[in-house]
């Protein structure tokens, strides 16, 4: 008999200590079609995707893949089957260039001694980047690339591995438009040659845009498949979080107080030049443009953590110049960073632990920790940002992507600071959890408080915004206020 599916998954169970992760999920993937898995943060879609690629083992089910049963499979045989994955978790092995990373595993060699040939390597590497239209150093250690280039260095490894099936698992989390399109022309090519994709992404509008089909997760369960074209945004959400949302961006008009932050010509060779802006209280400054055009490095300086070449930086009406980012903590600042893995989160420590990291002088009377109002707060963190986790004292390692996101968001709208810098607060979270963050923005708000947001997520941008700051190859190409801001015009300002 012919095998309809290329892969199909069935009752596919998976426990963790005190978590159901996959209660009996369903999933079949035809042949040359790109396929969506959506929903929350923690509802298994990760999980389904690692036991595919026998990087963990299933409770029970089957895996069904080429005709073929897969079962107490290895990364390595689901590999020599077909099937890639692109992590949600990067997998680059920091120390290591862009070209040793793409190879890893499976290197070129010269000769039968098994000589590795780095030059074809490196030749190899070179044209598949450039297919794809990336430009990136090919020879430094990956750890010195940015976040979206890391991304895009494991896109490539993943295609370098000629497989039939590509799990794609929130590969667009940290692109913007650009380097979106150009991964949305790869899985287009993909596609043309016959080879499936299973696409996870938060973002419900690249669904529609480059998805056939889609299935939703909700509770560890698969609870609906449809074609995509048979579905809209609402139906999406409905089916994900179980409700309708009323609003997704619950924007509340707060008051504009004095000014708070002065950025007057502030410069850092390589990064930006004459950046200019004030930021008042009860106001959510965005400041977006293309990854790669300073915005991070601008928070940076502001921060203490790069100074800056030129320029002065005023804080509640006095000139600050902040040797470092502990300077800039004292004085009021709170710096969410981009890069959670490696400067946000401790992956080894328990959800309390990593809320209160910064917080514990608010939480301490002459030393000491009052460990009940701790308990609450995080418990309060837990509840409103929906963390999935079986307790406060789970490791923060073993929770899912978006809800290890919440954890570090968590601390930061905990923070006494004043001003409060966001690099990409949303990244990775469920489409519930965000509305929830945008709450407690406004409450921040309403205290008082003014937050610089970073997003390339131009409908948070617009939906969140007071006034938006469009940055362009490292200079301000323009300041919107909310009620002139359009998607069009940012990316006007935003592409030469
Ligand atoms: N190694 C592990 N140990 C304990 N629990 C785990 C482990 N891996 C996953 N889980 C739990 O399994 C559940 C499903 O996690 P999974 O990572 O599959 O979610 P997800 O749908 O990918 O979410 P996200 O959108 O946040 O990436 C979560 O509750 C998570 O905490
Ligand atoms: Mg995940």
């Amino acid at each position: 008999m012919v095998q309809p599916f290329l892969l199909s998954m069935r009752g596919i169970t998976k426990r963790y200590p005190g978590v159901e992760a996959l209660k009996g999920v369903n999933l079949e993937i035809l042949p040359g079609e790109v396929h969506a898995l959506v929903g929350e943060n923690g509802a298994g879609k990760s999980t389904l995707m690692k036991l595919l690629v026998g990087a963990d083992r299933a409770d029970a089910g089957e895996i069904v893949f080429n005709g073929r049963v897969l079962a107490g499979h290895t990364t390595r045989d689901a590999r020599r089957a077909g099937i890639g994955i692109i992590y949600q978790e990067f997998n680059l092995i920091p120390f290591l260039s862009a070209v040793d990373n793409i190879f890893l595993g499976k290197e070129r060699t010269r000769n039968a001694f098994g000589f590795v040939d780095s030059r074809r390597q490196r030749k190899e590497a070179a044209e598949l980047l450039s297919s794809l239209g990336i430009e990136i150093d090919l020879d430094v250690p990956v750890k010195y690339l940015s976040v979206a280039q890391k991304q895009l260095v494991e896109i490539a490894k993943a295609l370098s591995e000629q497989s039939i099936l590509l799990a794609m698992d929130e590969p667009s989390a940290t692109l913007t438009t650009r380097e979106l399109d150009k991964l949305f022309e790869i899985i287009r090519r993909l596609k043309a040659q016959g080879i499936s994709v299973i696409y996870i992404s938060h973002r419900l509008e690249e669904v529609f845009e480059i998805c056939d089909r889609v299935t939703v997760f909700r509770d560890g369960m698969g609870v609906a498949t449809r074609p995509v074209c048979e579905v809209n945004r609402e139906w999406l959400i409905e089916r994900m979080v179980g409700r309708s949302l009323s609003e997704e961006f619950p924007k509340v008009e707060t008051p504009v107080g004095e000014e708070l932050l002065r950025v007057k010509g502030l410069s850092r060779a390589g990064a930006f030049r004459d950046v200019s802006f004030s930021l008042y209280r009860g106001e959510i400054l965005a400041l977006t443009g293309l990854v790669g055009s300073g915005r991070t490095e601008v928070a940076r300086a502001i921060f203490g953590a790069d100074p800056p070449d030129a320029g002065q930086v005023y804080f509640k009406g006095r000139p600050v110049r902040f040797a470092s980012p502990a300077e800039a903590t004292v004085a009021g600042l709170a710096l969410l960073t981009e890069d959670r893995k490696s400067q946000g989160l401790v992956l080894g420590m328990t959800v309390r632990e990593n809320v209160t990291l910064s917080n514990l002088a608010a939480l301490a009377t002459a030393g000491f920790v009052r460990r009940k109002e701790e308990r609450a707060v995080v418990d309060r963190c837990i509840v409103e940002l929906f963390i999935r986790t079986p307790s406060r004292e789970q490791t923060v390692k073993h929770l899912s992507g978006g809800n290890q996101q919440k954890v570090v968001v968590a601390r930061w709208l905990l923070s006494e600071a004043e001003l409060l810098i966001f690099d990409e607060p949303t990244r990775g979270i469920d489409v519930g959890a965000k509305a929830e963050i945008y709450h407690l923005m406004n409450r921040l708000l309403a205290a008082g408080k003014g937050i610089l947001m970073i997003s390339s997520e131009l409908p948070e941008v617009l939906g969140m915004a007071d006034r938006i700051a469009v940055m362009r190859e490292g200079r301000l190409a323009g300041i919107l206020p909310r009620a002139e801001a359009t998607q069009e015009r940012i990316m006007r300002l935003a592409v030469a």
